[in-house]
């Protein structure tokens, strides 16, 4: 067996068991890539810091970019027994450049070292998952302006609530996924300090420069405390959390979306290239993209509660709890970029079945108030107006029929204030129209933010 790097002090190897439980490079082999631009940024600080040789610096640097080449070309082994991507990366660098290779870890610590990946890694993915949701805010745009004028009725409780534009409930899913890209923005400007250099928990006594470091890698500047830097994860526990939020929006789209392609709301039809079928039932043309949608978000969720738990009651500074901390983002990340991809793939394969939609708006007294709302217009107090309008929509269901097949007389006979013009305030068209408030469903207001949108999102 080989000796550990860090065997020095022990008589004994590991057991295989020991061995397969705190081995992380199955997974962690994933930072391979931030792991090296970290060395080689550390090893030119050594460097200039004169802690190592110019020329034992070239080869590092020559020896890392060598790994790094055998890595994508499928060359390198990985192994289990130098248990980490850190401890595979370094052993390999020794085993190709000797000597030079044990200078890298000077003034070094795999505690700042993997947080130091981490952070890098999490940033490349937030930019990752930034680029996911504008992506799919513009195919919620294209969706809405083919869909000019499409009135459908807006629930809430799941009942009938008033009439709204079909691109305005559309906007309301863009304007969400805005804050939920401006989350992940608020999460990348908070976790872009450096670790490196914060070594075990307490800095160093050797003379090395954070700040150069922490430039080359492009963060905003060293992070102020070496007991923190390396026992902090709330920036794991925030990026968690900000894909949580989307996972959770995109579960409601998903729903929203999975309950207007049943039979019952038949309001739009998914295309074939995203719908499944049953294995026993021949007819079955299921949405089970969205339904997916909807339950991955599962799993971010679940992601993020691993790691408040895994953190909660951690003593300062590092423990090796926290090589648990790299699973869930892995696979938050990967179950987010998935859902964002798929829902907009849906988005640019569902078609909104008009006429049905048509059909269906007479039902539910969608107008009911916008009649009150005429009425306040004519100075009745609202409370009043709204008993009004009860009263005239309890006639209605007695009657089976809308508030604008009521005639003027009938209308007369529940309040002597209605007036010819009230037509002009019922059906859910004339309805829609009465909208003005800012943010309102009305036609002006939702054109100007569609417009709004076009232009942010530079669409074409
Ligand atoms: N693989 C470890 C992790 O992900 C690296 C740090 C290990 N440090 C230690 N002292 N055992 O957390």
């Amino acid at each position: 067996k080989e000796a550990k790097l860090w065997g020095g002090r022990f008589e004994e190897s590991v057991t295989d068991a020991v061995e397969r439980f705190t081995e992380s490079i199955s997974y962690d082999k994933a930072l391979y890539k931030q792991d090296i631009l970290g060395s080689k940024a550390h090893a030119s600080m050594l460097a200039k810091q004169g802690l190592i040789t110019i020329p034992d610096w070239d080869s590092i640097h020559q020896g890392l970019s060598e790994i790094e080449r055998r890595i994508e070309n499928g060359e390198f082994e990985w192994r289990t027994d130098r248990e980490d991507v850190h401890m595979n990366i370094e052993a390999a660098l020794t085993d190709l450049i000797g000597e030079p290779a044990k200078k890298l870890h000077t003034a070094r610590s795999r505690n700042d070292q993997v947080l130091t990946d981490f952070r890098l890694w999490c940033r490349d993915a937030i930019d990752a998952i930034g680029a996911k949701i504008k992506h799919l805010q513009v195919s919620l745009v294209k969706l809405a302006m083919e869909n000019e004028g499409v009135i459908v009725p807006g629930y809430t409780h799941l009942q009938r609530a008033q009439p709204v534009l079909l691109q305005h409930l559309l906007l309301a899913f863009v304007e969400q996924l805005e804050r939920d890209a401006g989350r992940l923005l608020d999460c990348r400007v908070r976790l872009n300090f450096c670790p490196l250099g914060a070594c075990a928990l307490a800095g160093t006594g050797l003379p090395i420069d954070r700040f150069m470091t922490s430039a080359a890698l492009d963060f905003t500047a060293p992070m102020k405390n070496s007991i923190d830097a390396v026992s902090d994860r709330d920036f794991v526990m925030e990026f968690l959390s900000a894909n949580a939020i989307t996972a959770i929006h995109l579960s409601r789209l998903g729903e929203e979306w999975v309950l207007w392609a049943s039979e019952e709301f038949g309001f739009l039809t998914p295309s074939d290239k995203v719908s499944t079928g049953s294995s026993i039932m021949p007819q079955k043309k299921n949405p089970d993209p969205m339904e997916l949608v909807r339950g991955k978000s599962a799993r971010v969720v679940g992601d993020l509660v691993t790691l408040l738990t895994l953190c909660k009651g951690l003593p300062l500074a590092y423990n090796r709890d926290l090589q648990e901390d790299k699973e869930p983002v892995f696979d938050s990340v990967k179950t987010i970029l998935g859902m964002l991809e798929v829902s907009a793939e849906f988005a640019q394969n569902v078609t909104f079945n008009r006429e049905r939609i048509q059909k269906s708006l007479p039902a539910g007294h969608l107008d009911a108030t916008t009649l009150a709302d005429y009425l306040v217009k004519k100075s009745i107090p609202f409370r009043t107006s709204h008993d009004i309008v009860g009263r005239a929509v309890a006639v209605c269901v007695s009657k089976s029929c809308q508030l604008q097949d009521l005639s003027l007389d009938e209308l007369r006979s529940i309040h002597p204030v209605f007036d010819k013009d009230v037509y002009e305030f019922l059906g859910v068209e004339n309805s829609v129209k009465k909208f003005s408030s800012y943010g309102s469903t009305g036609s002006a207001c939702v054109a100007s933010q569609l417009g709004d949108w076009v232009t942010k999102l530079e669409i074409t």
